[in-house]
């Protein structure tokens, strides 16, 4: 259901540590040195029971009062445990600002990445899915880096000193106390047996539950017209109350395994550690000395417990953040659309297809054998039924998509497409898309798209697309914002703004996909004009359902089940009899007559 294509491949764990440790890098110095100043608090702490077990065993058992011995004693453990907290507040500060420094540069390199996957990668992309895995997945990263740096390095340093203190103390007793260990660790173990499965569902189901709602949200007038609200309440219902189910089945292993099983531990320690002491006793070996051990033991005890449940409280969190973490990584690790730094250029806008094939399937051929030779200059017109190839054509001519090998060639003046220079290439081509796509910015914003265009650009580019009318009207014209995917205007309005932006970059070639099927016909001489005006200036590849537009065109290309089926200027191919150009001709009159 979720990311089936791409199934995270090896174990979670190692794909999580990997992001991790690519994070940290440029810190790693930052983090050393809070390591250093986290073991001297782990051995300051160790001390307090140290000192403990001094002024037990020399003063207070042999009834040997030296009030400034004493004091000294309760001074120095006190010191040690306020400079041990104030070490351990420094360092934890320090390594949460290293987290979310990480997390920043995660969540920026992951944006960053989706932005350069190629187009293919989209085309089976959920949008929800990939929204929650650039927010909502960084963020449970940052939740592993607070739990691997703090919680969890804090206390594997404080039980390793707390262990080693106690073999100086008592060796044996410390073995005792070292069983906590892997019984917790059995426990853990125990745990991630019983809730791996359902935390993982979950992710998944919540990453569902995003996707549907952002589906619904996007597509609510088709929505409610057609009625499904109540199906797509159902639905979602559905696999709402799957999570429910599945939170439960993690909820109930954390309600077990966690807290009570390592509080049951700890009194059972207690309880070994003091009966070892009554059969010493009861040996005649129990001297004042094994008191203060004594003391000293179960006060460390405590103090190996905590860390211990610390570890494992953070256990279902951090796994949740292992996973999370893992799908990050393998989103990283999917690859990038070339962007080629090459010498290859677009100097004139000649377009040339030999014997070019494509699929987006293998198998399942949607250009089949395409030649052509465009110009420099040349206004090319491109018509055919839904479905035929059109859209894809231009597609490639864009490099959303590589040319398989073997599958023709796509050149541009004379230079395969692949090797021209990214930059120089994007410049080069403008493109105005089947579906006209505003920012939620002002109007100035969407026609620069963050190209670094002077205000007379701008300006020209609207008066040529014929949008410098409407423009003006709007209240604060070029500084009108235009809400949330241009929301605030008509359709045809989306239009000649696309249009305006493609001529801003003054392209050398300009690609335009069924641009003027929204306008209306007035509208539609306007942007007619405007290419009539461009025509010869600059290469012109336009796909159109409304014959009229393209009528002008120097030729026109008519695609037919993904091949060329007749080409020609308007006139010639009106000659055809019974030609397909013709007959799409005839249909429209048809149309418009009646
Ligand atoms: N991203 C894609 N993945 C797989 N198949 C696709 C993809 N895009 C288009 N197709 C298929 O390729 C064929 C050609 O589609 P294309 O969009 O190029 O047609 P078109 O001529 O632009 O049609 P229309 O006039 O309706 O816009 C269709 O059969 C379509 O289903
Ligand atoms: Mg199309």
């Amino acid at each position: 259901m979720d990311d089936a294509h791409k199934k995270p491949q090896g174990v979670p764990v190692k794909r999580a540590a990997a992001l991790l440790w690519r994070a940290v890098q440029p810190d790693v110095a930052t983090v050393r040195v809070g390591l250093f100043w986290l073991v001297l608090a782990a051995g300051l702490d160790a001390l307090g029971p140290v000192m403990g077990k001094a002024f037990i065993d020399r003063y207070l058992l042999p009834h040997n009062p030296q009030v400034g011995a004493m004091l000294g004693l309760l001074a120095g453990a006190l010191i040690a445990g306020c400079t041990a907290s104030l070490l351990r507040y420094h360092q934890l500060c320090r390594l949460a600002s290293v987290a979310m420094q990480s997390v920043r540069r995660i969540r920026e390199s992951v944006y960053g990445h989706v932005l350069r996957l190629p187009m293919s990668f989209f085309d089976s992309a959920i949008t929800g899915q990939l929204v929650s895995r650039v927010t909502n997945d960084t963020e449970a990263v940052k939740q592993l880096y607070v739990q691997v740096l703090f919680v969890m390095l804090d206390s594997l340093i404080m039980l390793t000193t707390l262990l080693v203190t106690m073999t100086f103390l008592d060796w044996r007793l410390m073995l005792i106390v070292a069983a906590l260990v892997p019984a917790v660790f059995g426990i853990v173990f125990l745990y991630q047996r019983l809730s791996a499965p359902a935390v993982g569902r979950t992710r998944e189901l919540r990453s569902t539950l995003n996707a549907q709602t952002a589906e619904s949200i996007a597509g609510m007038a088709v929505l409610q017209a057609t009625g499904a609200a109540a199906t797509y309440g159902k639905r979602y219902a559905s696999v709402n109350e799957a999570h429910y189910a599945s939170r439960q089945v993690e909820l109930r292993a954390n309600a077990w395994l966690l807290r009570p099983a390592l509080d049951l531990l700890n009194v059972a320690m207690l309880a070994v550690v003091i009966a070892v002491f009554g059969m010493r006793e009861s040996g005649g070996q129990l001297s004042a000395v094994e008191v203060g051990v004594l003391y000293a033991f179960v006060s460390y005890i405590g103090r190996v417990v905590e860390p211990l449940i610390q570890l494992t409280m953070q256990f279902s969190q951090l796994q949740q953040a292992v996973v999370a973490a893992a799908r990050v990584n393998t989103l990283l690790d999917e690859a990038e659309a070339p962007r080629p730094q090459a010498k290859g250029r677009v100097m004139a806008g000649a377009v040339t297809l030999q014997n070019l094939n494509f699929a987006y399937k293998n198998g399942v051929p949607v250009l089949r054998d395409v030649n052509l030779d465009v110009k420099p200059g040349e206004f090319l017109g491109i018509v055919g039924p839904t479905g035929s190839g059109k859209t894809s054509l231009l597609s490639l001519l864009l490099r959303f998509y590589p040319i398989a090998e073997n599958s023709g060639q796509l050149l541009v003046d004379g230079q395969p497409i692949a090797e021209l220079d990214e930059a120089a290439f994007r410049d080069a081509v403008g493109l105005v898309p089947q579906e006209p796509f505003l920012l939620a910015a002002s109007v100035r914003e969407n026609i620069a798209m963050g190209r670094d265009l002077s205000e007379a650009q701008i300006h020209t580019a609207a008066e040529s697309a014929g949008a410098a009318g409407f423009i003006g009207r709007l209240e604060n014209g070029y500084d009108t914002p235009l809400g949330e995917g241009g929301a605030r205007l008509a359709v045809g309005e989306k239009q000649l703004l696309a249009i305006a932006r493609a001529l801003a970059g003054q392209p050398k070639i300009l690609l335009l996909d069924e641009a003027t099927s929204h306008i209306d016909t007035g509208t539609e001489q306007v942007v007619q004009q405007a290419l009539a005006k461009l025509h010869g200036k600059l290469t012109i590849i336009s796909i159109a359902h409304r014959l009229s537009t393209i009528r002008d065109a120097d030729r026109i290309l008519v695609l037919s089940h993904g091949h060329v089926a007749e080409l020609g200027p308007h006139d010639a191919l009106m000659q055809i009899e019974g030609g397909l150009y013709r007959r799409l001709v005839e249909l429209q009159q048809l149309a418009s007559e009646t």
